[in-house]
C-alpha cells in the first residue's frame, strides 16, 4: 500500500490550473499529507492560486524549472513518496508559434525529473500526459493500446515525455504511471483555453473566436474528476508501467460549448465569431477509460451541466483573478493568434 494519506507529495506545475486543483484537494482530503509545489511560474502559473493553502504548515512552495537539474536533484533528494508531474507548456496555439519551450519543458523537463527520481527513489512517479498524444480520433475512442499520432508541437512534446517516462519503468524499473486525460474545465484555468476564454470574453462583451467550422469536438471533464482519478491511481496496485486513459464520455463541439456558456451568461449567440482555423486543428479527441474504471472503481462524479454552471459562476465571481491576466503579453498573443473573418 502506498502512503496516499500520509505521503510527502512533490507536485510540479502546482501553480497552474489542474495542479492547483490537485494541491487544494490533496490537503483537503488528507490531513496528514505534506505537499511541496515546484513551479517555474511561467505566464500560466499563478502564485495567487495557492493563497488558500499558503500558510498551511503542510504546504511549501519552491520556484524553479523542472528542466534545471541544479534545482530538481537536491529537491528530490530531500525524499518524496510521490512526484506528480503537471508541469508543462500546455497551449496548442502557443506551441504552433514557439515550439522550443514545449520541447524543453515537456520532454527535457520530464527527463530531468526522471533522472532525479532514478537517484532518489519514490513510491510512484505520475506523468500527467494527455489524450492529445493519440492525435485526432475520427471514430470510436482511443484505448491505451491505440497508436500515438500527435499532430502539433504540444501533443508531440507530450508524447515524448509520456514515452520517456515509460522507458524509465521498462529500462530502470522506476515506478511510473502515465495518465492521458481529456479536456479539463473548472476554476483556475488560464483564460487562453476555450472555456475560460469564452466566459471572460463574454463577460467583457467581446467576441468569442471560433476556429473554422466550430464543429471540432472534445471530451470535457471537470478538473476535480481528473484529480480524483489520480488519487485512485495512487492508491491502486499494479499501476506501474501502465497508461491510464481518463475521460468523461462527454463530447461537445466548440459551437455547443459556446452556445451553452452564452446561455448560462444570459447572452446571445451573436457574440460567436469565426476566425481563421488553427493549423493542424485536430477534429476530435475521444478516449476509452474503461480500464481505469474496472481497475480502480473510479467514475466521473460531476454532471457536466452542473460543473459548467459552477465554473461560469466561479469566473463571474472571481473577475479580480482573471482580469489582470488579460492584459500585457496576453493581449499581444491574442492579437497575433486570432484573425477574425
Ligand atoms: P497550465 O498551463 O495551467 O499549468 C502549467 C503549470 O506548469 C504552470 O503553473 C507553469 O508555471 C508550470 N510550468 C511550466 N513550465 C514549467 C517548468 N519548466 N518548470 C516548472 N514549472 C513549469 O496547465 P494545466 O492545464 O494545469 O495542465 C497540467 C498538466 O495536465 C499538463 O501536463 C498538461 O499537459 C496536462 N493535461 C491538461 C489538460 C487540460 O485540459 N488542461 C488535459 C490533459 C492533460
Ligand atoms: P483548447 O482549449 O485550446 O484545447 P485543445 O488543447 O483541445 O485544443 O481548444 C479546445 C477546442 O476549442 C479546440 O477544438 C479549439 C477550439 N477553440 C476555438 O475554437 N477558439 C478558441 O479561442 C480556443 C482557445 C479554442
Amino acid at each position: 500500500m502506498r502512503p496516499v494519506e500520509t505521503g510527502r507529495y512533490l507536485v510540479t506545475g502546482g501553480a497552474g490550473f489542474i495542479g492547483t486543483n490537485f494541491v487544494h484537494e490533496c490537503l483537503r482530503r488528507h490531513p496528514q499529507a505534506q505537499v511541496t509545489v515546484l513551479d517555474k511560474l511561467t505566464y500560466a502559473g499563478n502564485p495567487r492560486n495557492l493563497d488558500p493553502v499558503r500558510n498551511d504548515p503542510r504546504f511549501r512552495f519552491v520556484q524553479g524549472d523542472i528542466a534545471d537539474a541544479a534545482i530538481v536533484e537536491p529537491l528530490i533528494a530531500e525524499g518524496f513518496d510521490f512526484v506528480i508531474n503537471f508541469a508543462a507548456e500546455t497551449h496548442v496555439d502557443r506551441s504552433i508559434g514557439d515550439p522550443a519551450s514545449f520541447v524543453k519543458t515537456d520532454v527535457f523537463g520530464v527527463y530531468t525529473l526522471l533522472e532525479a527520481v532514478r537517484k532518489h527513489p519514490v513510491s510512484l512517479f505520475v506523468q500527467i500526459s494527455t489524450d492529445e498524444v493519440y492525435g485526432e480520433i475520427l471514430d470510436g475512442a482511443a484505448t491505451e493500446q491505440s497508436p500515438l499520432l500527435p499532430r502539433n508541437p504540444y501533443s508531440a512534446s507530450k508524447a515524448g515525455g509520456d514515452r520517456l517516462a515509460y522507458s524509465y519503468w521498462a529500462t530502470y524499473d522506476i515506478p511510473v504511471a502515465i495518465t492521458r486525460c481529456s479536456n479539463n474545465y473548472g476554476p483556475y484555468q488560464y483564460p487562453e483555453k476555450l472555456v475560460p476564454l469564452f466566459v471572460t470574453n463574454a463577460l467583457q462583451g467581446e467576441k468569442l473566436p471560433v476556429y473554422g467550422s466550430g464543429k471540432n469536438t472534445r471530451d470535457w471533464i471537470h478538473a476535480l474528476d481528473h484529480v480524483n482519478a489520480i488519487f485512485h491511481i495512487l492508491a491502486a496496485d499494479g499501476v506501474e508501467g501502465e497508461v491510464w486513459n481518463i475521460g468523461a464520455e462527454n463530447e461537445r463541439s466548440v459551437l455547443e460549448i459556446g452556445g451553452e456558456l452564452l446561455r448560462l451568461l444570459g447572452k446571445t449567440d451573436a457574440l460567436l465569431a469565426s476566425v481563421v482555423d488553427r493549423p493542424g486543428h485536430d477534429r476530435r479527441y475521444a478516449v476509452d477509460s474503461s480500464k481505469l474504471r474496472a481497475k480502480t472503481g473510479w467514475k466521473c462524479e460531476v454532471p457536466f451541466e452542473q460543473g459548467l454552471a459552477e465554473t461560469v459562476r466561479w469566473y463571474e465571481e472571481n473577475a479580480d483573478w482573471w482580469r489582470p491576466l488579460k492584459s500585457g503579453e496576453f493581449l499581444d498573443y491574442y492579437k497575433r493568434n486570432y484573425k477574425f473573418l
